[in-house]
């Protein structure tokens, strides 16, 4: 039976590996996978992470070998003394001859804001802690994509982990496990010491799928299991697209792939989304997903221009202020832009998917430069965002500069919200859509 483990990865590189722009780039060479063994008791909790869930809330996820560990996470503001505690749910999963954990996911709260919690999962184990947001500006986010488990990967996460932040932000491309059931646990392991502190949201990537024809149809059977995101609180009926709100900042996370046309459910829920956005509750609106809009490199060229074609006009009258994306392994930011032009009334594009996965680099863009990508480059990384009030916020790169962490790029931005040449016809455009909805 282990012998059969192996056929499957052998099947899937042939025939349903991810779709990858062609072999002939030259990549910085990439960094072997970093296994991380499981060495607790059975009973223990392992692959700790956290998200959040609404106002004020807080969903903690982890898993157990044993089956019979509850779904209960104690909780309090001081170590080892829990005055709180809560039940929730648990599921598991089979992956032809791979059969999960128990996969806890049990919501706390109400919660502090800007305040530590110390919890255990399922009665034993160690103890964790997290800090919950702050409730007023500034908030910073973390954005890091394809980040895979290598070494890369550590280095980039100790980056991540050497300075504050309130929430990581991830565009797609978690564990690359690509059908290797095992990696995912491996994966949940490798960023415990820091998902388990921060909360953690994260939308799908390609290498998420994990699609076997006529067995596995729809795919995501791992990530949804693993990694369920507040979906159901924003409206959505797929964990592959939702949005929540955090001070000030309204995020979307959308699915590159699930259907996204305009008849689709994902287009309908985010019309629907971007028309309940209240901009003095939540001035910035920023927009995650996997496969760029816009791109200079030639890996993965085009990817995105279906979905591109389909929705960004939604985003632009909505006057979104920044889109995050992953998939091509390095770094690049545009001006603000709409259809192929520079607009001072459309989104930042940036992408972020330089994680540290194993496939390493993407070095190759296309020449001359685009007059609307102002920074590219082909190295490992993270992003920040600092948005320090209702109308002014901070992005800059950090890269990995051969395990040293460099700022390499920086940005002040205005929000759309607060620019005199935008604010207004955002302004008539929800006019216009109330007026709509009321026909
Ligand atoms: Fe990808």
């Amino acid at each position: 039976m282990p012998k059969l483990l192996f056929l499957f990865p052998i099947l899937f590189f042939l025939f349903l590996r991810p779709h990858h722009a062609a072999e002939d780039f030259v990549r910085q060479p990439a960094r072997p996978l970093v296994f991380t063994p499981h060495n607790r008791p059975q009973s223990h909790p392992q692959q700790v992470h956290v998200s959040l869930v609404g106002d004020n809330y807080m969903k903690v996820s982890w898993v157990t070998d044993e089956n019979g560990v509850p779904s209960t996470v104690e909780y309090g503001k001081l170590p080892g003394k829990y005055e709180s505690s809560a039940t929730g749910e648990h599921t598991s999963y089979r992956y032809f001859f791979y059969s999960s954990g128990k996969i806890h996911h049990v919501t706390i709260g109400p919660l502090d804001p800007a305040t530590t919690y110390y919890y255990r999962c399922g009665g034993s184990g160690p103890e964790f802690n997290f800090r919950t947001p702050p409730a007023t500006y500034p908030i910073e986010f973390v954005l890091a994509g394809d980040l895979g488990q290598t070494e890369w990967t550590n280095t980039t996460l100790e980056h991540i982990n050497a300075r504050n932040y309130d929430v990581l932000l991830l565009p797609g491309d978690l564990s690359y496990a690509d059908t290797q059931q095992p990696l995912w646990d491996s994966f949940g392991r490798l960023v415990e010491p820091y998902a388990s502190r921060r909360p953690w949201m994260v939308t799908q990537g390609n290498h998420e799928q994990e699609i076997f024809p006529m067995i596995y149809p729809k795919g995501f059977k791992a990530y949804n299991s693993r990694w369920p995101m507040p979906y159901k609180e924003s409206g959505s009926e797929s964990n592959l697209y939702y949005s929540f709100d955090v001070v000030g900042t309204h995020v979307i996370m959308l699915g590159s792939y699930a259907d996204f046309g305009p008849d689709s459910d994902q287009y309908k829920w985010l019309a629907n989304d971007l028309a309940k956005i209240d901009r003095s509750r939540t001035p910035w609106v920023v927009v995650l997903l996997h496969a760029p809009w816009y791109n200079s490199n030639l890996a993965h060229q085009g990817e995105g221009e279906s979905m591109r074609l389909a929705m960004e006009e939604m985003l632009y009258n909505s006057r979104v202020d920044m889109v995050f994306s992953g998939h091509v392994h390095a770094y690049e930011r545009f001006t603000r832009v709409y259809d192929n032009n520079a607009d001072p009334c459309g989104p930042m594009y940036i992408t972020i998917g330089d994680g540290g996965n194993r496939e390493g680099l993407a070095m190759l863009y296309k020449e001359p430069k685009p007059v609307i990508s102002l920074f590219r480059e082909a190295s490992f990384g993270h992003g920040r965002l600092r948005i320090m009030n209702d109308t002014h916020a901070h992005w800059s790169w950090n890269r990995n500069d051969d395990s040293s962490n460099v700022v390499a790029d920086g940005i002040w931005l205005e929000s759309l919200r607060s620019s005199c040449s935008c604010a207004p016809k955002m302004e008539q455009k929800m006019e216009h859509t109330s007026g709509k909805d009321e026909l």
